[in-house]
């Protein structure tokens, strides 16, 4: 029998943070006391990372539309749209083990590119990089990288197949024993193990090498978050931890099972870690949390957010707020957006809310939201754990008045309480967060 990974001998809790400056989202920026200048923005990054190392979490996590959102919200949000890579790279240098999550795109972004920017962030963060590979499905993003609008969606999995391939094959250019580092004879590496991609097809010619070795974590860490029949079977195949989100535990569940069922499939020892977004409010009473979700929907903007969700094929823009939500304003149906037309579909029907309390109930990570005790929100969490719903949670806290401090300092206890959670980190790597071990460098394998 071959020896168990770490994560089949123990399974624990993941928990990661969105790491946007809060500022940004719906009106965030509203709340009394949150600065939306410049150097606030960035104190309070800098805090949000420290605070998520402080409670031992996973990594933060930078999502990027590669586009600067519908002209309908520009009126509404804080112009802090910072590019993932160059900001993970600045946090880095104030955090020692935190894990740092970069959104690259595989239909606008260079496969050599990539490969370099997200390897040189791994080796500068002391192996604490991930990519986020998404395939992108933004008209406006196209628009921002030539002229010939977004690739079809099927094919856009194809070519992220491509783009990985590229990309991973980049970073084992160096086999681990290449560098010698002979002063007296003046060779530094054997370049008998150093390799070229040498990919060449009709979308991309890459010959490599590139120009660093292998981090201390083998590769940065590969998330998705593909929903659809192409999406799931990708990052069934590829992901290392899957994004997700589910306005119910039912469909949580119920994907949860479709995901690992095919990784199975594919034949994959070490199964994906499912991470689904989750928002919260958490205050020390009930109480308390109902008074801070207060400060949070009167700083909510329902234009801003409303128009948001043009990005996604519905359009709900000048209907009355306080009237019934105008389901005809969504596509029947999108190839571009099967999971976030589900989700907000749901959303729109359950309990039949207005059209602001709709909008409102979008600000959630793709569905779940608790507001609460800290007990509520860590039996939350433990029951989505132990019940096949996910391996842990992307925190999408909001910024009144300090959530994820709130969260660190009183949920976090009460998880390893329950024996759920880290009590340290037991290594300095992403991986090592996750409980992954470095993949082996495919040209020594292959010996
Ligand atoms: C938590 C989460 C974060 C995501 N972040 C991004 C992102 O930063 N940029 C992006 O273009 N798409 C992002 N997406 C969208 C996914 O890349 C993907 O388009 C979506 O899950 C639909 O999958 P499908 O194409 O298989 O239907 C995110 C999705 C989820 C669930």
């Amino acid at each position: 029998m071959t020896a168990a990974t770490p994560r089949e001998r123990e399974r624990e809790l993941h928990l990661l943070v969105f790491g946007h400056a809060p500022g940004s989202l719906a009106g965030a920026w509203r709340v009394p006391g949150v600065g939306s200048d410049v150097a606030s923005r960035r104190q309070r990054m800098v805090e949000t990372a420290q605070v998520a190392e402080a409670g031992l979490l996973d990594g933060i996590f930078f999502a990027d539309g590669l586009n600067f959102g519908p002209d309908g919200t520009w009126a509404h949000k804080v112009p802090d749209d910072f590019e993932p890579l160059t900001t993970t790279a600045f946090l880095a240098a104030a955090t020692e083990h935190l894990g740092l999550v970069v959104t690259g795109s595989s239909q606008f972004q260079a496969p050599y590119t990539l490969a370099r920017q997200l390897l040189s962030l791994d080796h500068l963060s002391g192996g604490r990089a991930g990519w986020n590979l998404v395939t992108s499905f933004s008209e406006a993003a196209a628009a921002n990288y030539g002229s010939r609008g977004v690739v079809g969606h099927d094919d856009r999995y194809r070519q992220a197949e491509e783009v990985l391939e590229i990309v991973k094959t980049l970073w084992d250019s160096f086999e681990d024993d290449a560098v010698i580092a002979d002063r007296a004879r003046g060779i530094h590496t054997d370049p008998s193990k150093v390799h070229r991609a040498d990919h060449h097809s009709e979308a991309f010619d890459v010959a490599g090498p590139l120009g660093s070795t292998r981090s201390s974590q083998g590769q940065p860490v590969i998330f998705q978050a593909g929903a659809s029949t192409a999406g799931t079977a990708f990052a069934a195949r590829h992901a290392d931890a899957i994004f997700t989100g589910h306005p119910t535990l039912a469909q949580s569940q119920d994907f949860y099972r479709r995901i690992t069922q095919q990784a199975r499939d594919a034949g994959r020892r070490t199964l994906p870690i499912v991470t689904p977004g989750l928002s919260f409010v958490v205050g020390s009473t009930e109480e308390e949390a109902q008074r801070y979700e207060k400060v949070v929907e009167e700083s909510f903007i329902p234009e801003y957010q409303a128009a948001w969700l043009q990005e996604v094929d519905i359009d709900v823009t000048g209907h009355p707020l306080d009237g019934p939500v105008p389901l005809d304003r969504f596509a029947a149906a999108s190839e571009k957006h099967h999971t976030a037309l589900a989700g907000y579909k749901t959303l729109a029907t359950e309990g039949n809310p207005s059209l602001r309390e709709f909008l409102y109930k979008t600000i959630s990570a793709f569905g779940l939201r608790v507001v609460g005790s800290p007990e509520r929100i860590a039996d939350e969490i433990q029951h989505r754990f132990e019940n096949g719903a996910a391996d842990g949670f992307i925190l999408q806290p909001p910024v009144a008045p300090d959530q994820l401090q709130l969260f660190v300092e009183h949920v976090v206890p009460l998880l390893q309480k329950r024996g759920l959670f880290r009590h340290e980190y037991s290594g300095s790597t992403l991986r090592d967060h996750l409980g992954l071990t470095p993949p082996a460098n495919r040209y020594t394998t292959n010996r």
